[in-house]
């Protein structure tokens, strides 16, 4: 019988949180908790153990070392400095981040690890990006949250603007997971019906479409403003893509990925429609973006080579 092993690096304020929502979704059958502050990663085993009674099934929860990933279905790598943040840039995490990833990235490589590595770490992108280099495993199975998380925030704000349900739009955040994003309208649609027709006859549908991205971009800065942090919208992200990945759902999320040549970029990862699955990203969705948008997401990928630039000071 095959268990579903989850390993999560970093149990700071996002990792705890994935991992919880791992355990109460039912998701994970055995947990893997990683973390250089021994006393915090004792306390998140102890806390998540003292909830296994009432979770929906048993859940194994260990605290271990990189040698202990090595048959993990997946790995969640949530490590960060969130007083970093401050800033109110995920670029200012990014010399401490890939410092970090770069100090254990061999170590997961020498746990023979042959899951699928799903990266929170901010600069989500560049850090995913980097994780995917020095794992050198097959293409997809490292990817990262990227603008999942941003999407979820558009559907929030496009559910409450029209009324809709959430799983009845269908929307995506593209580009950085940070200030350079943006929403292909053309792209968008509610029950199956384009946006650009619901507007012709619903006033619902006449919005600013403008605010509404941005709000999706500022989200996260809302939600640390009063508490240094996000976690349930990251949490909850990172624990869907777990899921279709753990049930080969071919299901299609953004997230951010290696572009191969898609949408007429390569050499960098960023946040596109992703078809996922047991190998992790399986294949990058092309949508039928207008100029103005290709040219959008031309800029969003240059925003992050120039980014990257940084990475050889580092
Ligand atoms: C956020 C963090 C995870 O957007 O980047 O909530």
């Amino acid at each position: 019988m095959k268990t579903r092993k989850i390993g999560i690096i970093g149990l700071g304020h996002v990792g705890a949180h994935v991992a919880y929502s791992l355990a109460i979704q039912g998701i994970a059958d055995e947990l893997v908790l990683v973390d250089q502050k021994a006393q915090k990663l004792e306390s998140e085993r102890q806390d998540l153990a003292d909830s296994v009674a009432y979770l929906p099934h048993r859940v194994k929860i260990t605290a271990g070392g990189f040698a202990d990933l090595g048959d993990c279905d997946v790995i969640v790598n949530s490590t960060g400095k969130i007083e970093l943040l401050e800033t109110h840039d995920r670029l200012s995490e990014m010399d401490f981040t890939i410092a970090a990833v770069r100090s254990y990235a061999g170590k997961i490589k020498a746990s023979g690890f042959d899951g699928v590595l799903l990266n929170i770490t901010n600069p989500c992108d560049i850090v995913t990006r980097e994780l995917a280099l020095m794992l050198g495993l097959p293409r997809g199975r490292v990817f990262g949250t990227g603008t999942g998380l941003d999407t979820s925030r558009l559907l929030s704000a496009l559910s409450r603007q029209t009324g809709i349900d959430h799983k009845s739009i269908t929307a995506y955040m593209m580009g950085e997971h940070g200030a350079q994003q943006f929403a292909p309208w053309s792209c968008v649609s509610f029950r199956g019906v384009p946006l650009d027709e619901w507007a012709k006859t619903d006033e619902r549908f006449r919005f600013d479409r403008e605010a509404l991205k941005k709000e999706s971009i500022a989200g996260g800065w809302v939600t640390y403003a009063g508490k240094q942090c996000t976690e349930y919208g990251i949490a909850t992200t990172a624990a869907r893509m777990v899921s279709i990945i753990l049930h080969d759902e071919k299901a299609i999320m953004p997230a951010s990925m290696e572009l191969c040549g898609e949408y007429g970029e390569s050499g960098l990862f960023a946040g596109v429609p992703c078809l996922i699955g047991a190998n992790g990203v399986e294949k990058v969705i092309e949508l039928p973006l207008t100029d103005e948008e290709m040219r959008e997401f031309h800029a969003c990928c240059d925003g992050i080579r120039k980014n990257m630039e940084h990475l050889s000071e580092i």
